[in-house]
């Protein structure tokens, strides 16, 4: 069994076939599936879904690349939704200086807000970071947050380093398995297993021979064989390991 601890099946990519994407992850042992937030509206959506599929739990949050046009209102109704019962974290949340869709200005103050809302209601972090890693452990040591994971991880190994210093879990996604991704394969040979969850971030980065094609839950199984093979263990081993840190990060029940 896996779970996909990173989608976005709220997407409207999947507005014709939702159901049976969520199908197909569960015949293929996909246990459970962590519906990510990324904006107020993709949030609500998120709650949503998890509301209507037992498999399926939520993240709320508003994305960096969302940070400009977000209204602070907005803060109270993603703190409503946040307090359902199967909402099981705040994310994605960070920082992006690589597309610089949103100010920097606009970026750090949202993520800040974010994260005391985690705190108010005892939820872990999933952080998205893009060129910002030192802005990122920056504000999360000042916040003294030690429940995170970073999404769909691609920095080298001092950053690698600091996340784990820090107890962060470290999440992969199918682009473990490009050509060009040494730096990511590295990382996940240093990580521990301990330490590391494995997601999708559907309907973005298919697997390497997929790529262009809308990603699904079902292709973490992609992620999970790289993964083995690198660390030289069964992918069985992978599984029952990372899911067993997925369902302790996220107190799945
Ligand atoms: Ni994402």
């Amino acid at each position: 069994m896996l779970i996909d601890t990173h989608c976005h099946i709220d997407f409207p990519e999947y507005n014709q076939d939702r159901g049976e994407v969520i199908s197909r992850a569960k015949d293929n042992g996909i246990e459970y599936i962590i519906n990510i937030g990324s904006s107020l509206e993709n949030s609500a959506a998120s709650v949503e879904l998890a509301k209507n599929h037992a498999c399926v739990y939520a993240a709320v949050g508003v994305h960096p690349h969302d940070a400009d046009r977000f209204d602070p209102d907005g803060l109270e109704k993603l703190e409503t939704l946040a307090r359902h019962d199967k909402v099981v974290a705040i994310g994605e949340i960070g920082l992006d200086y690589f597309k610089n869709f949103s100010k920097a200005e606009n970026q750090k103050p949202l993520f800040k807000k974010l994260i005391g809302l985690s705190k108010d209601l005892g939820l872990p972090l999933v952080i998205h970071s893009r060129q910002a890693e030192e802005d990122i452990l920056k504000i999360l040591k000042e916040e003294e947050i030690t429940r995170a994971v970073v999404h769909c991880f691609s920095g080298g190994e001092n950053f690698l380093k600091d996340c784990l210093d820090m107890g962060f879990f470290i999440s992969f996604t199918c682009n473990i398995t490009y050509k060009k991704a040494d730096t990511i394969r590295r990382a996940a040979e240093l990580a521990p297993l301990e330490r590391i969850l494995l997601e999708t971030d559907a309907p973005y980065l298919s697997p390497e021979g997929m790529r262009g094609k809308r990603n699904e839950p079902v292709n973490v199984r992609f992620v999970a064989e790289k993964i083995a093979e690198l660390k030289m263990i069964s992918s069985e081993e992978v599984a029952r390991v990372t899911t067993e840190n997925a369902k302790n990060f996220f107190k799945l029940k």
